[in-house]
Formats: structure tokens, C-alpha cells, sequence
């Protein structure tokens, strides 16, 4: 039986790691946790969500109507996103949304993070694609990130923000956490000439230690949408997530930009 007042604190342990570590801004992000299949706690709209007490967090049902909420709370703005991930992934317990910086530079870019570039990144996420533009708080974004929840357990929102879930409230902060770090990564390397990428080899192998972990949730070593269609499998990916550099500027893209710049340059007498 599991003990909800536990789980709220949880919840405000959670709130404080996400605003501490400036993974949002003010009164940004939201998570919830379900119960069972008909009640689920969430966050509160409006609220830092990094100075929450127990009290704070409301509980929805399954259409993410209120079930309990105490006085001047009112369920997350975005408890629809939430409730078509618990919908579509019934293996999912918790939902966390947030903006992290790296993340969301790369989801205003419109880059996804599909880049082999690290083994951690490959093993725990696979790639990351981009859900395209919704309006927060309307039936835009569950709908834009559906097409992606057979496939993935992280999700860049597009102009947005990003989206994990996953068997446990800790699980969904770890792989948000995850994702930050490996869009930093991906981020700075592209300071410095790009990213040196894992062979296709070399994710395969990494892929192999996914499976043998029997590591839970959905990822392109098991369920990657071009390898069932019988092409190629991810890191290039056909799930909304294109080809694994072919957004980015990496290191000789650059030097061809600085050599045609030069020669028009030339050109223009300048
Ligand atoms: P809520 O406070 O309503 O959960 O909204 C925060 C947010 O980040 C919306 O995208």
C-alpha cells in the first residue's frame, strides 16, 4: 500500500533538486506521480515548485479532473501532457516536465539530441527527439508528443522545454537530469570543433548492455521505430528525430563556412 504523504514529500524533495539545479525558472515545471489507475498527484499550478510542502500537491483522476486539492491550489496547467503519457504507457509511474537550459536551447534550435556521443546518454536514453509546437496547457502538445511515447521515455518540446516519465518519480528526475547533461555535453562540443560520435559499432555493443540490464521503459535497442520498419535502427533515428548530425554544425561544416565567407569576402573587396 503505498503511503501518498510519503510521496508528496518525495515530490517536494524533487521540486527543490529541479529548482536548484536551474532546471526551471519561477513558478516552471510540473511532475506527478500515479497512485493507481484512477488517481494521480500533481504539482500545483502557479507555484515555485522548488518551495513546496506536502500540502501543496492536488490529486487528479484519470481525465485530470480534481479529486482533492487544498485551498488556493489548483492542478499543473499541463496535467493533460501528463495524463496522455500515463494513457498511452501504462508501464509509466511518474511524469516530469521542465525547462532545463541546455535542453531547451537545443528544443528552441529545433535540434534533437540524437548524437551517439557518450556511453551513459546512449545506454540510459537513446536519442531524443523533438515534439513539435503545442500551446501550453492545451490538447496541442499531449497530441504532438503521442507520436513519440512508443518509442521514447525523453522528449524535447519544442520553443518549450523537455518531458521524461518512467517507472518511479526518481527515475523520471534521473533521466531529466540525463538529458540536461547530455545536451551540455552535446552543447560544448560544438564549441570546439563537434562531436566526435560513437561508430554505429559502438552503440550497437551499448545497445547489447541495455538488454542484458533488462533496463525498463522504451528505447531504440528495443523498439526503434526504423529498425522495424527494416531500415537502419537509431542513432538515425526516423521517429521525428532525422539523421544524428545532420542538424548539427560540427567542426568541418565550420570550416566551410569560414572558407566560403572568406572567398565572398575576397570578392567584395572587403
Ligand atoms: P504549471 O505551474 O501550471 O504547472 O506550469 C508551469 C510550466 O512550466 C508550464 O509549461
Amino acid at each position: 500500500m503505498v503511503n501518498e504523504y510519503e510521496i508528496k514529500k518525495e515530490m517536494c524533495e524533487i521540486g527543490k533538486r529541479v529548482y536548484n539545479r536551474g532546471m526551471v525558472a519561477a513558478n516552471d515545471g510540473n511532475f506527478s506521480v500515479k497512485l493507481n489507475d484512477n488517481e494521480f498527484l500533481c504539482t500545483p499550478t502557479g507555484v515555485s515548485k522548488g518551495f513546496m510542502t506536502p500540502e501543496y500537491i492536488c490529486k487528479v483522476d484519470a481525465n485530470g479532473n480534481v479529486i482533492q486539492a487544498n485551498k488556493g491550489f489548483k492542478p499543473s496547467s499541463e496535467i493533460k501532457m501528463h495524463m496522455r503519457v500515463y494513457k498511452e504507457r501504462p508501464d509509466v509511474n511518474s511524469v516530469v516536465h521542465a525547462h532545463p537550459l541546455y535542453a531547451t536551447t537545443f528544443a528552441i534550435a529545433g535540434i534533437p539530441l540524437t548524437a551517439p556521443i557518450m556511453p551513459e546518454a546512449v545506454i540510459s536514453l537513446g536519442c531524443v527527439p523533438i515534439a513539435k509546437y503545442g500551446t501550453p496547457s492545451t490538447e496541442e502538445i499531449p497530441d504532438a508528443v503521442e507520436e513519440h511515447l512508443p518509442y521514447f521515455d525523453a522528449v524535447l518540446l519544442e520553443n518549450h522545454g523537455a518531458l521524461t516519465f518512467s517507472v518511479s518519480l526518481l527515475d523520471a528526475y534521473h533521466k531529466m537530469e540525463s538529458v540536461e547533461f547530455y545536451a551540455r555535453l552535446l552543447w560544448q562540443t560544438m564549441q570546439i570543433g563537434g562531436p566526435q560520435e560513437l561508430s554505429e559499432e559502438q552503440v550497437q555493443r551499448l545497445y547489447e548492455i541495455r538488454r542484458q540490464f533488462g533496463m525498463p521503459g522504451k528505447h531504440p535497442a528495443n523498439v526503434c521505430p526504423n529498425a522495424q520498419a527494416g531500415k537502419p535502427s537509431c542513432h538515425s533515428c526516423g521517429n521525428g528525430c532525422g539523421s544524428s548530425t545532420s542538424n548539427i554544425v560540427t567542426g568541418a561544416d565550420a570550416d566551410l563556412v569560414a572558407s566560403i565567407t572568406k572567398k565572398v569576402m575576397e570578392q567584395l573587396g572587403k
